[in-house]
């Protein structure tokens, strides 16, 4: 009998979110990105996912990035931070996607003001997880999980 493989998971991640910690923590609270993906390796080692997590501030990265996903196949959870409400660049990119993909949020966008109250990412995910703070990517890779074993 063979062993499955783990699957690779990018989880990206857009622009100030490498400032978690100190950012707004009324907000988006006391973890940081390197607290995210310590709990986001454990738990997707007990999924069968080897996680690989990035953030840039920079659009033109972040392209990049789900580019290499399309090309390798690759699932992803992304938290597109501002990029969400108006990257037009961003959501055609993810248009040619080849694997499952989650948009996260840790805050609730449709709970505060009305510009972040549009996705333009949302129409091509798998689906959103948004307001459950850390725990938000927690359960985009469990909702990988399944999408994977289809
Ligand atoms: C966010 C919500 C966005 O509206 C905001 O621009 C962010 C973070 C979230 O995770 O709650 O940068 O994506």
């Amino acid at each position: 009998m063979t062993t499955p493989q783990p699957h690779p998971v990018l989880i990206l991640n857009g622009p100030n979110l490498g400032r978690l910690g100190s950012r707004e923590p009324e907000i988006y609270g006391s973890a940081t990105m390197a607290d995210i993906e310590t709990a986001c390796t454990a738990l997707g080692a007990s999924l069968g996912l080897i996680v690989d997590v990035r953030q840039t501030d920079d659009e033109a990265e972040l392209i990049g990035w789900i580019h290499e996903a399309a090309d390798r196949r690759v699932a992803v959870v992304l938290n597109p931070a501002a990029f969400t409400h108006y990257s037009y660049a961003l959501r055609d990119a993810l248009a040619m996607r080849t694997a499952p993909l989650v948009e996260v949020h840790l805050s609730n966008p449709a709970a505060r003001e009305a510009f972040r109250h549009t996705s333009v990412v949302s129409a091509v995910a798998d689906g959103t997880i948004a307001g459950f703070g850390p725990q938000s990517y927690e359960l985009a890779l469990r909702a990988v999980a399944r999408l994977l074993a289809r």
